[in-house]
């Protein structure tokens, strides 16, 4: 029992002080671990003579449920203890005025190329990226544009090196390019990005969007793509009825070419798509010149397909009723805030920018 009795005294005496968890923690396992002075305690019963080793096992009980319920109580102490002083520096001062948020709007040309990403991939095309830094093989040699073609000056292109082999990329033809060399056909893909040319006015900017569309498939023909174009532009425009023309026109890239228009009217002062005799031309297309498939390897007598590029900034224009397209990238906090969109999805801890 002394043996007992000293233990229990210098543990109390040991839970006196100011201890943190680590400490007691420490004092547990030196009583209740593999080699504590209470498990070991225990495991000496068995030498004790009948008679004392009843009293001892009782004592010895009775100790380690003191001593288990002080350490416990001392415990509870300190993690109060701590809470207490963390709400002291913790303390948030309720009497402060909220912080100004303000959401931030999505671009209209961002939300046409969500839309149009949407609706081309109902009918089965993926999206693809290519650089706006180009090389002049993809943007010109390659889409069957001689070095002396007259496009190459029509396109007011933007060099970045005096031998002319970087380039801003004019339009988005030359990810059909790197799409075909980099898989095998069939194709079916879209496009969208930047692209660059050196105009400014009220419906040209130096910096430009379109959407690049390529489908290559065994027996791809003209109505195809008479069929995706039309079906695009109705779910676009979200109309029953469109008035659609195609014009003939000249692209090297492509034989035969055309240029799409579609018919609107004016009323009081606003577009109305499908109605009326006003024209506007939105896109180039046609089928995939065979040069073209020839620079990247592609059998012509296996494959054949459709290609087009339309102009984004010019969707956006037309189905949400903006007439200066200069006004899409100057910045203009308020002009956003009019012609942007809110976001569908907005995380619940987004705080948004403050002003
Ligand atoms: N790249 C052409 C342009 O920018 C558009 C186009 C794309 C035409 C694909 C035909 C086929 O004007």
């Amino acid at each position: 029992m002394s043996d007992i009795k000293k233990i229990k005294d210098e543990i109390l005496n040991k839970l006196n002080a100011d201890l943190n968890i680590e400490s007691i923690n420490q004092i547990k396992s030196e009583l209740f671990g593999k080699k504590g002075k209470i498990s070991n305690s225990f495991k000496n019963l068995g030498s004790l003579p009948t008679e004392e080793r009843k009293k001892f096992a009782s004592d010895l009980n009775f100790v380690k449920d003191e001593l288990q319920e002080k350490i416990n109580k001392k415990i509870q102490e300190i993690e109060i203890k701590e809470i207490n002083s963390k709400l002291q520096n913790e303390k948030v001062d309720v009497t402060l005025p909220e912080r100004n948020i303000v959401q931030g709007k999505i671009h209209p040309v961002s939300q046409v190329i969500d839309e149009l990403s949407s609706i081309f991939s109902e009918i089965g095309f993926s999206v693809e990226e290519g650089p706006d830094v180009e090389n002049e093989h993809y943007n010109f040699t390659a889409l069957n544009t001689p070095d002396n073609h007259p496009a190459r000056d029509m396109h007011d292109t933007f060099y970045l090196d005096d031998k002319k082999e970087l380039l801003l990329r004019t339009h988005t033809s030359p990810v059909q390019v790197r799409t075909m060399l980099k898989g095998k056909p069939p194709f079916k893909i879209i496009a969208p990005g930047r692209t660059y040319r050196s105009d400014s006015d009220q419906t040209h900017a130096p910096m430009f969007h379109q959407v690049e569309g390529l489908h290559i498939d065994k027996n791809v023909n003209m109505g195809h793509l008479k069929g995706c174009l039309t079906y695009f532009i109705k779910s676009f425009f979200e109309v029953d009825k469109i008035k659609m023309r195609f014009r003939p026109s000249h692209f090297p890239f492509t034989e035969p070419s055309a240029e799409v228009d579609i018919g609107y009217e004016l009323k009081d002062g606003k577009i109305v798509i499908g109605e009326g005799d006003r024209w506007l031309e939105i896109l180039g297309c046609g089928m995939v010149h065979p040069n073209v498939l020839k620079n990247v390897k592609i059998n012509l007598d296996n494959y054949q397909g459709y290609a087009f590029g339309i102009g984004i900034d010019r969707l956006a224009m037309l189905k949400y009723g903006i007439n200066d397209l200069r006004a899409f990238f100057e910045t203009d906090y308020r002009w956003l805030n009019h012609f942007g969109f809110d976001p569908l999805d907005v995380p619940s801890n987004y705080r948004g920018l403050s002003r």
